[in-house]
């Protein structure tokens, strides 16, 4: 194995890049940075050495970009020609299908459990077709980290290939370039065996196969990294070595690693102090004054489970009056995935149910739900730093940032309502009031638990919260994987 260096290229491919376009009403392409911590992550350690990020244009404004810059070569500033990204011109149809009809209609659904399943999934011709699409879109990734991953030689490349969008992108670039390192990261659950049979048969083992294409393949947790070694398992056969955390399958070992990612804290609170989160911060404490805050901030995701997390609060007004008056949630909860319609009739959901119990319980002096589905980062973290009590109940969760986000810039320390069903769960349960998502009444009492917790046990219990969840930030989560890469599973 050859030693580590800062010059060895590192290939980094993602359905997401970090960068993209919008156009504008004259007619002009304007480029914008990608957000969050894996973004971040990534790029921290790309910046410094030779690296390649290959993403997908997701919209006919990234398209047009790719195709202006030679071979879809931009800097992540967007500047064509530029270094650092490259942009696949993937032709729309078949961006599609493999996008929102197998990655986010499928995959997602199987490992979040998701399904209604006496109505859904079923699959028939229809999804035939959207696999190959799946198939063609994973070897066009394969192709060109393929194309970019320069001359074999004694210092290999390394290909970091990220989530359930690109599950055979790690055995289809083996097959062309079986020189390079290859590691792949979940950043979702795993369902268990029972869970994931439900996808047919030739697809299940093609997921898997393809990710033991990797060198390395990484999880947020230990559990879904056990649930992902109890299906190579059962479905696949593969050797399964749980004390040294390997599979092997078809004679190549592949290493599992479990990678909690965390909060870039210094970076975190120095953006939550800048003047237009002060601003937010102003403006929420008005509104709220003398209140008691429950905040809660996701993307209207199925997952996330807004609704019964609405339904519990209900619950907590109608069995706790005491609280009128003194208690108003904040729920933020912004678009996502609206091409599909299940995401757009739950948003419908979340919004009938707010003014639900806003008409219920609401006086001409006190509100006690304010519901806002437009996306404004700076006054996320304005909530967070307000917040006394802090709601994470998804139904099932790879990790969730916002339990790990809430306990870093809570000023007055928050305590944490959490799914023991969230990734998070695993290093922060100690501190939390733990959860079922499915039991509404139980998280009505863990809220009320939430609002009695004394001044020091809500501090001393936050804080320890925000000291998990600074472990391992972005740049050294990603540090980490390439260490585990280089070492090998010898
Ligand atoms: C969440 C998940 C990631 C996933 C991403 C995709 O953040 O945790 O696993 O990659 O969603 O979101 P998108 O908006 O790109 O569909």
């Amino acid at each position: 194995m050859a030693a580590s260096s800062a010059d060895r290229l590192v290939l980094i491919a993602s359905n997401r890049g970090p960068v993209s376009f919008t156009l504008g009403d004259d007619g002009r392409l304007s480029a914008r940075r990608g957000g969050g911590g894996v973004v971040s992550g990534l790029s921290s350690v790309a910046e410094r050495g030779n690296s390649l990020w290959v993403c997908a244009a997701l919209s006919d404004a990234d398209r047009a970009a790719a195709r202006a810059a030679p071979d879809g070569r931009m800097s992540t500033d967007g500047t064509p020609g530029g270094p650092g990204v490259r942009m696949l011109d993937i032709p729309p149809a078949i961006f599609h299908r493999a996008y929102n009809a197998v990655a986010n209609s499928t995959l997602w659904f199987v490992h979040h459990m998701l399904y209604d399943t006496p109505n859904r999934p079923d699959f028939g011709m229809t999804f035939a077709r959207e696999w190959d699409s799946y198939r063609t879109y994973n070897q066009s990734f394969a192709e060109a980290l393929a194309e970019d991953a320069g001359q074999a030689g004694p210092a290999p490349a390394r290909a970091a290939v990220q989530d359930y969008h690109l599950t055979l992108v790690p055995r289809m670039l083996a097959d062309l370039r079986p020189d390079v390192r290859i590691a792949h990261f979940s950043h979702t659950p795993w369902a268990p065996p029972d869970y994931y049979r439900m996808l047919p048969d030739d697809v299940g083992r093609e997921v898997l196969d393809g990710i033991l294409g990797a060198d390395h393949a990484g999880f947020l947790c230990q559990r879904w990294a056990d649930s992902f070694m109890d299906c190579c398992e059962a479905i696949l056969g593969a050797t399964v070595d749980r004390a040294r955390q390997r599979v092997t399958h078809r004679g190549h070992v592949t290493g599992i690693g479990v990678h909690p990612l965390g909060v870039d804290a210094q970076e975190l609170i120095s953006r939550a102090s800048e003047p237009d989160v002060q601003a937010r911060v102003a403006a929420l404490a008005e509104a709220a004054a003398g209140l008691k805050l429950i905040v809660r901030i996701d993307r209207t995701e199925l997952s996330k489970n807004i609704v019964r997390g609405l339904v519990a609060y209900r619950e907590l007004l109608a069995t706790h009056p005491e609280w009128h008056g003194r208690v108003t949630h904040v729920a933020f909860a912004y678009p996502s995935r609206h091409d599909l319609p299940e995401y757009r009739e739950y948003t419908a959901r979340v919004q009938r149910l707010a003014r639900e119990i806003s008409d219920e319980f609401g006086t001409v002096d006190w509100d006690p739900l304010i519901l806002a589905v437009d996306d404004d980062y700076a006054r996320s973290l304005a909530a967070y730093r307000l917040a006394d009590v802090l709601l994470v109940n998804p139904i099932r969760d790879g990790m969730n940032l916002v339990a790990k986000e809430g306990p870093i810039l809570s000023e007055r320390g928050c305590a944490l309502v959490l799914s023991r069903e969230a990734g998070a769960a695993a290093e922060l349960a100690p501190d939390a009031l733990m959860i079922n998502p499915f039991d509404v009444s139980g998280t009505a009492q863990a809220l009320h638990q939430a609002l009695l917790m004394t001044d020091p046990e809500r501090k001393s219990r936050s804080k320890s919260l925000a000291r998990a969840a600074a472990a391992l930030p972005p740049a050294q989560w990603f540090a980490d994987q390439l260490a585990a890469l280089d070492r090998g599973t010898g």
